[in-house]
């Protein structure tokens, strides 16, 4: 049965500005785990700030050569330095990413449907070992709650959490977001944690405007923000600095940085935001500065 409305106000309920402790280990809910699946954590999270880039570039999986991503060897390769982790595809991984590449890789572990076709029909589209094989620190795969495929794809992450929890390869659950869905903070409170419950070791979700802050307080596990469509630097700086302020542990940003016209200045400026905290302001006159010099 549905849960009547609470009359207690979200602040009230959620507790936004009091953190969940972190005893054990560096990131919420995760002192409990084994060593391998710490150490391949502290990989993707900075344990100095607690945080991570990402760079997403994985939407070839569902989308082929979308904007930004129709040369992943001249658009990406370069870029890839820069990220604290990169989540994409085995394919790409083999094909395109060189293998002295030091950067932690997270792999994108679901697929099927193209976007010609209902997205959240999702199949496990990797094996485990290959995910070993490749080296990954981690492995993602997209759920959509309120899809027309919810269960297949909530028991697709949680086969792939008894994988990764027999292996200490941790899944990063993506809370996938139908067209004519709401976005609102009630919805992802409730699909993230449905992944936390079901054995996510993070989650990436979107950012929400009114009430993130619920969402990160009522998730045990890490969240990091996905960055969504292309939105003017300044705006998406702002999105960033906002989900970190709010809890969140960092993001996993695609569109808003290898569509920027000028990406390395970009993922600079997000990491002085994520990492230290760089006001909204100050990381746009960062990358405006990067831009303004050849080659950012
Ligand atoms: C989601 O379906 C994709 O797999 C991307 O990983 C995700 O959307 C993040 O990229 P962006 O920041 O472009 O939304």
């Amino acid at each position: 049965m549905p849960e009547a409305e609470s009359p207690a106000s979200d602040e009230q309920r959620y507790q936004a500005e009091i953190p969940m402790q972190t005893p054990g280990f560096f990131l919420k809910g995760c002192g409990q785990l084994d060593w391998g699946m710490k150490n391949r954590l502290a990989r993707v999270f900075d344990p100095k700030s607690g945080r991570t880039v990402m760079l997403a570039v994985d939407h070839g999986y569902f989308q082929g050569p979308t904007t930004g991503l129709e040369r992943m060897d001249l658009n990406i390769v370069p870029l890839a330095p820069l990220c604290d982790a990169l989540f994409c595809t085995r394919g790409i991984l083999r094909s395109t990413i060189p293998a002295d590449n030091r950067q932690p890789v997270v792999l994108r572990a679901s697929g099927g449907p193209s976007i010609l076709k209902e997205l959240s029909n999702e199949e496990i589209a990797m094996d485990i070992e290959d995910a070993i094989r490749l080296n990954a620190a981690g492995i993602g795969i997209q759920v959509f709650i309120g899809g027309e495929f919810e269960t297949r794809s909530v028991h697709n992450m949680t086969k792939l959490v008894d994988m990764g929890n027999r292996y200490g390869m941790p899944v990063m659950a993506v809370t996938a977001v139908g067209k004519d869905m709401v976005r609102d903070a009630r919805y992802f409170r409730l699909a993230c944690r449905i992944c936390a419950e079901l054995g996510a070791h993070y989650v990436k979700t979107y950012f929400v405007p009114d009430g993130f802050g619920t969402i990160t307080a009522s998730c045990p596990v890490p969240i990091v923000m996905a960055g969504g469509k292309k939105l003017p630097e300044l705006e998406a700086l702002t999105m960033a600095y906002r989900a970190v302020q709010e809890g969140a542990s960092g993001v996993d940003m695609g569109r808003n940085i290898f569509q920027s016209d000028a990406p390395k200045a970009m993922i600079a400026a997000i990491r002085e935001v994520v990492h230290n905290n760089m006001k909204p302001a100050r990381a746009f006159d960062l990358y405006r500065g990067l831009k303004a010099k050849k080659g950012a």
